[in-house]
């Protein structure tokens, strides 16, 4: 979703810009721009429809020269995706020139005072609105005494983009430029993340770590209503409301990111054939045989209180949902804890009666899902330990908990999450053997459970020569308008994960059900036309999903089915088998998806979608 960068320095700001905004494509966009300050303070802006390849073609064509400059990617919330939409927008004649991210919730009421008030609106963002309050708090002096008087050449400034800022209902990450203060930039951020990247002689501002990589190599993260006045050499952090603050500098950990697709035709393909990498890496150095379990660094809590957890929700979005629904059968089965799934979404805004000795894990490969950061927020207002399962190192919803666990997956890059969804199942997996190993479990059965851990990756990798048999059913199917995914138990997840994949890159309407389910609604679905892929390992359902397997084909239904090596019978029913390794039913579903996976890779591929980019979507949600 949007993505912000800013420059102020003694290079040419273009360059962080555009490199910056490229490193932020991933999180999803429509258009982007920016605008860059020359030596006289004259603010010149760029912005295009589309990619930033375009946006690099215009800046080429007509280069904007100086140092000091912002720049953003929109994901359109409020009017369409045009390039009168798109950031930065300016207020007032030039007076400011923003880029924001969030939304603005009251951003209606205040347009209507605004225009009544002389404002000329030039879009239809709710952003505008932020351009044309700093201007007037800027033209009106809504400058307190204290800001006039004091010695602090940018106070002034600051005063009126609190002023600003106290009239807005929502959320923003903002930079500010200023057409009379030339040599500085303006950060402001209420629940939608800023970064501050420290060089020499200049700074660097972006929504999250991964532009400063190999520009910078300490970083500050800023907390909600906090802003930063930059300028090339300095950083002055006040709070909304107490003043200044002393932030404090970390060290970067992004490295520059491997950008290359390593021979891979598109990010997604890559990182489904880095699974068996990322899963290692997930389990690297939490699995000890000594005492058959697992060990994590970061959940700082005492043994007393993990011993002390009577309930556990589990609360995420989208495909990390669908990584908890297994956590939960997981951790049921093996630690006897109850456990509650909860769309955050939903969370955040329900009331649900929460016991003491509840432990609340959000689950974000991002760390920056906006229904997730509020969903952990409303949870530790309530005086609940939070813990946080997240790939994005430094996110915000990392930052946010009282711990938590990395997967360690590397940059997820294509939209559609694999590698991040396969390592979440593997980190929640190695939880439920913890938490069973510190109540009933035996040591028998840690062990047995760790052996499963460790061949894992390697039937992982035997899964992946599953591509050549996906491709030719991708191509038998790819026409079809609506499919279903059918798995039980702990592959009921796993069907779930395999719809969306498919809809989400390749635009085919599918829904994943309880194989058993399907005979309450569903199955009026099916025709000769509509596939239904079935998982069905072995298994003590396996059975039970055959009649539902014969069901299906009563109906004249197409049966493609996952299932483990050697099984001869489900290819008497199916019309297509795909067949993986066997391992222990409890990492089944990691093994299950990858086909699953490939299926709807080439199945997009062969519909001539944007596999990487599909429309509409953005890696990193964070409006809600
Ligand atoms: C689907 C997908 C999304 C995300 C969801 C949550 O492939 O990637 O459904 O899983 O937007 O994102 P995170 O995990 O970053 O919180």
């Amino acid at each position: 979703m949007c993505g912000i960068v800013g420059y102020v320095g003694h290079r040419e700001a273009s360059g962080f810009l555009l490199e910056g905004l490229r490193r932020l494509e991933y999180r999803g966009y429509d258009s982007a721009g920016v605008a860059i300050a020359d030596q006289a303070g004259h603010v010149s802006i760029c912005k295009t429809t589309g990619r930033i390849e375009r946006l690099a073609s215009a800046l080429a064509g007509s280069p904007l020269h100086g140092s000091i400059g912002i720049g953003h990617t929109r994901w359109a919330t409020h009017g369409a995706a045009t390039e009168g939409n798109a950031h930065p927008h300016v207020g007032g004649e030039h007076v400011v020139t923003i880029c924001h991210n969030g939304v603005i919730e009251n951003y209606q009421q205040l347009k209507s005072r605004l225009e009544s008030e002389g404002y000329v609106f030039q879009s239809a963002t709710d952003t505008e609105v932020i351009a044309h309050l700093v201007t007037e708090c800027l033209e009106k002096e809504c400058v307190d005494e204290e800001g006039k008087d004091s010695q602090e050449p940018y106070a002034s400034l600051v005063t009126a983009v609190k002023a600003a800022l106290s009239q807005l209902r929502g959320t923003y990450g903002l930079v500010l430029m200023f057409r009379d203060y030339p040599g500085v930039i303006l950060a402001a951020r209420l629940g939608s993340p800023l970064v501050l990247g420290i060089g020499d002689d200049e700074h660097f501002i972006a929504s999250d770590a991964s532009p400063l990589a190999g520009y910078a190599d300490k970083i500050v993260y800023l907390s909600d209503h906090q802003i930063a006045v930059v300028t090339a050499d300095s950083v002055q952090v006040t709070h909304r409301d107490h003043g200044d603050v002393r932030h404090s500098v970390e060290s970067l950990q992004v490295k520059t990111p491997a950008v290359d697709l390593g021979g891979y035709s598109h990010y997604m393909l890559k990182e489904i054939y880095e699974q068996p990498e990322s899963l290692k890496n997930a389990m690297r150095g939490r699995l000890t045989e000594d005492d058959a379990t697992a060990m994590f660094g970061g959940l700082n809590l005492t043994p007393q209180q993990l011993g002390g957890v009577k309930r556990i929700i589990l609360t995420a979005c989208g495909t990390s949902w669908h990584a908890a629904l297994l956590g939960e059968y997981l951790i049921e089965e093996f630690a006897r804890i109850p456990v509650e799934v909860e769309y955050a979404s939903e969370l955040r805004y329900r009331n649900p009666p929460v016991d003491p000795g509840t432990l609340v894990f959000a689950i974000s490969q991002s760390g920056e899902t906006a229904d997730t950061l509020g969903a952990i927020r409303e949870m530790k207002r309530k005086g609940h330990r939070t813990l946080a399962i997240c790939n994005v190192v430094g996110s915000s919803i990392a930052q946010e908990a009282d711990g938590g666990v990395y997967l360690h997956a590397g940059p997820e890059i294509g939209v559609a999450s694999t590698k991040a969804y396969t390592s979440q199942c593997m980190v929640l997996a190695l939880l439920a053997l913890y938490f069973g190993r510190m109540r009933h479990l035996s040591v028998d059965a840690g062990m047995r459970i760790i052996n499963a851990f460790h061949a894992l990756p390697s039937k992982v990798r035997a899964a992946l020569q599953t591509e050549e048999e996906c491709k030719r059913i991708a191509a038998k199917y790819c026409h079809a308008n609506n499919f279903l995914y059918l798995g039980r138990q702990y592959n009921f997840p796993t069907a779930l994960e395999g719809a969306l994949k498919l809809k989400e890159i390749s635009y085919i309407h599918a829904e994943g059900y309880p194989a058993a389910e399907m005979k309450h609604g569903p199955i009026a679905l099916v025709d000769e036309s509509t596939p239904s892929v079935f998982i069905v390992p072995q298994g003590f359902v396996y059975d039970k999903v055959m009649s539902n397997i014969e069901e299906v084909k009563a109906r004249g239904g197409p049966v493609i089915a996952v299932v483990e090596h050697g099984d001869t019978r489900v290819a008497e029913l199916a019309d297509d088998v795909i067949s993986v390794p066997s391992v222990e039913e409890f990492v089944q579903p990691i093994v299950s998806t990858i086909p699953l996976q490939l299926l709807s890779y080439h199945i997009a591929l062969m519909r001539g979608c944007d596999v990487d980019k599909p429309r509409n979507l953005a890696k990193s949600v964070t409006v809600e």
